[in-house]
């Protein structure tokens, strides 16, 4: 067990700090908790929006609403695609998020590698009193239309530094890289003024355009995949400061 680190389960208050911040704010989709009032308020505010277990793992139960048009969406989860009448058919949303806490995501048009998805995984570790970045990937779904981008949902792990260079919108590599390491340190700095924290595991997205988000913060983070694909320093500076705060990665 770590000391000075708590597991925060819920995506609302971790995702909910990072919305209080004047800067940070600009790099976190619009989120609010799942009811239908709020379904039609967020479907008629963005073309594309994600449902998901606020407690929820690993791309479990996660929902995407895709407007076609004024009176037609697409219903996505991992393994089926359908049309919907909108806003009538976000009703069938309903039986789902009465079993646990959901949250409405801003859906992000996350940047492809070969037409498919991915997102970036960037682990920030506290050893002692500064934050320091140890493990990164890009984790590419497995189809073009993916929902989620999990390596636990058949999602792939790959250098992030190569993605950069190879992905289907590339813009300056260095740059974009740059600032994606600048908000993980600027996230992880002000989330552990909120909560005790040493080891944050963010999920972050490029959008098409070249713009990095926040997608979300895993304070027990899985490592074991991501650490594959990360060069022998990176990975040994990943097994001291685990090792300085007792983490474990499963
Ligand atoms: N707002 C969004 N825009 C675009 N893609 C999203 C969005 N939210 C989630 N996704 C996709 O769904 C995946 C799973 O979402 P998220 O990371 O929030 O939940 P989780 O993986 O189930 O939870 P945890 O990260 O705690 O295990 C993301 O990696 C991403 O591919
Ligand atoms: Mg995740």
């Amino acid at each position: 067990m770590m000391i000075n680190h708590k597991i925060i389960r819920s995506k609302m208050k971790k995702t909910g700090a990072l919305l209080g911040h004047p800067i940070l704010a600009n790099h976190v989709p619009k989120t609010v908790w799942c009811n239908l009032q709020n379904l039609h308020k967020m479907i008629s505010l963005f073309r594309v929006i994600y449902v998901k277990p606020d407690a929820g793992h690993q791309g479990h139960r996660v929902f995407r609403v895709h407007r076609i048009n004024e009176h037609e969406g697409v219903l996505s989860s991992q393994n089926a695609s359908r049309k919907i009448a909108l806003p009538g058919g976000l009703t069938e949303l309903l039986p789902i998020i009465s079993k646990n806490q959901y949250i409405i995501q801003q859906g992000i048009d996350l940047a492809t590698l070969n037409n498919r998805p991915f997102d970036i995984r960037v682990i920030m570790q506290k050893p002692y009193a500064t934050w320091e970045l140890t493990l990164t990937s890009a984790k590419v779904a497995l189809k073009e239309d993916a929902v989620v981008t999990n390596v636990a949902r058949g999602a792939e792990d790959y250098p992030l530094n190569h993605i950069l260079q190879v992905y289907d919108q590339k813009q300056d590599p260095m740059a974009t890289l740059r600032e994606i390491v600048d908000l993980a340190h600027q996230m992880a700095g002000y989330l552990s003024t909120k909560f005790p924290l040493r080891i944050i595991g963010f999920d972050l997205a490029l959008d098409k355009k070249g713009k990095v988000w926040f997608i979300e913060a895993n304070t027990w983070p899985q490592c074991a995949r991501c650490k594959l694909v990360n060069d022998k320093v990176s990975r040994r500076k990943y097994e001291r400061s685990s090792k300085i705060m007792g983490f474990k990665d499963n």
